[in-house]
């Protein structure tokens, strides 16, 4: 949340705890840059963190102690990153006011913003710029995060039962656009002006959308239309346990977007071929009407920007075979895949690590970058 922080240092570790995998990552200066130290990724078992709810503290310990024994990541203090249904993220317009008053005031304010009590969330602010109105009133726009009391705390026992020191709690989606697009301090003027970007992190209880706009990012929603259910969606249709529906949604993917194509991979039954990519195909119709109501949403509050024409595409589940060419097609934008070491090189040591992982890597990979800026 860039600010509930206590305390940054040379070398900062971000770690991302998600439903299938926990990843750890750790950044150092180095030059004019950034260099990735240390990467790691361990499997934790199913039902431990739900829709990114982190359910069973000590299964999430026990991952991260494996983590810790794994890894060549080195040191104590950590940032996490949080995603889920009880983090908000708005921006949001408040008469001008210096800093100190709004950190007294954002307690009365913030009630009118967020769907939860005031009284039981963690609130976090960062003040993006000021404007005059036509009509001379002089105004603020503020990023407000508020994050659920409850879910900050199971995050907290299971960092700390693993011997690790929680400094920093960051929203996921922050984290995936630094590593993505950089640290730099918020663009007021840019060649940019007037574009706006999605990001589209897909893992796999849960899908991050963000819609970065001069540098900023002034939008984020979180769906549980993600791998899981993607899977889950084949399991179903073709009657097929968890981990068999899994296996072929790996290897076989949705057809090419135009021609209507596929290969059959090398040992599946091609009878199975159709059946997967029908099941693929609606999900990932109903996943383009969701990305597509947020932007939209997202393009009906602001004034400036009227389409989102460039779509950074992240998240292991974005790995699905023709994907991009779904969501370039019916989202009508081009489709990047996002560059996780776009900012850091990774060392010899974390070369192969990180690297194996690159779709899944951004987000402890923006977590640590944010950890060296506080
Ligand atoms: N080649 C691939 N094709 C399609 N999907 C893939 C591929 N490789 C991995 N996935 C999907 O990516 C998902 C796992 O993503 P990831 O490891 O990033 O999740 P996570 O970070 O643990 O979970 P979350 O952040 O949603 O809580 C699974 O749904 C998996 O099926
Ligand atoms: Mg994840």
């Amino acid at each position: 949340m860039g600010s509930i922080s206590f305390g940054g240092s040379s070398a900062a570790i971000g770690l991302d705890i998600g439903t299938d995998h926990i990843r750890v990552a750790q950044v150092k200066p180095a030059g004019a840059g950034f260099e990735l130290s240390g990467y790691g990724r361990v499997d934790i078992p199913m039902g431990a963190v739900v829709e990114g709810e982190i359910v069973d503290v000590d299964a999430v310990t026990s991952a991260i102690k494996e983590l810790q024994r794994r890894s060549n990541v080195r040191g104590k203090n950590v940032a996490i990153g949080v995603a889920n249904q009880k983090v908000i993220v708005r921006l949001i317009d408040l008469p001008y006011m210096e800093r100190t008053e709004l950190e007294g005031a954002i307690q009365y304010q913030a009630q009118d913003y967020i769907p939860m009590a005031v009284e039981e969330s963690i609130l976090d602010f960062q003040i993006i710029g000021d404007y005059m109105t036509p009509s001379d009133e002089h105004m603020m726009e503020v990023l407000l995060v508020a994050a659920h009391r409850d879910m900050i705390g199971n995050a907290v026992a299971a960092v700390e039962g693993a011997g690790l020191k929680l400094t920093q709690i960051d929203v996921s989606s922050f984290a995936i656009v630094r590593a993505l697009m950089g640290m730099g301090q918020p663009v007021v003027a840019s060649a940019d002006e007037g574009a706006a970007v999605g990001v589209i992190h897909i893992s796999s209880g849960i899908t991050n959308i963000t819609v970065v706009e001069r540098g900023v990012p002034r939008f984020n929603r979180i769906s549980s239309l993600a791998g899981n259910q993607f899977t889950q969606a084949i399991a179903n249709v073709m009657n097929l346990t968890f981990d068999e529906a899994e296996a072929l949604k790996l290897q076989v993917g949705l057809p090419d977007v135009e021609s209507g194509m596929s290969d059959v991979p090398e040992g599946i039954d091609p009878s199975l071929v159709q059946p997967v990519q029908e099941s693929l195909e609606r999900e990932v119709n109903k996943f383009i009407a969701e990305v597509r109501r947020s932007l939209d949403y997202y393009l009906t509050q602001t004034a400036q920007v009227r389409t989102i024409q460039r779509i950074l595409l992240t998240g292991s589940g974005a790995q699905l075979k023709n994907l991009a060419g779904y969501l370039e097609k019916g989202l009508q934008a081009k489709v990047e895949i996002g560059d996780p070491l776009a900012y850091v090189k990774p060392v010899s040591g974390s070369q192969q690590a990180v690297t194996s992982d690159s779709y899944g890597s951004v987000v402890a990979i923006g977590l640590a970058m944010g950890g060296l800026q506080s």
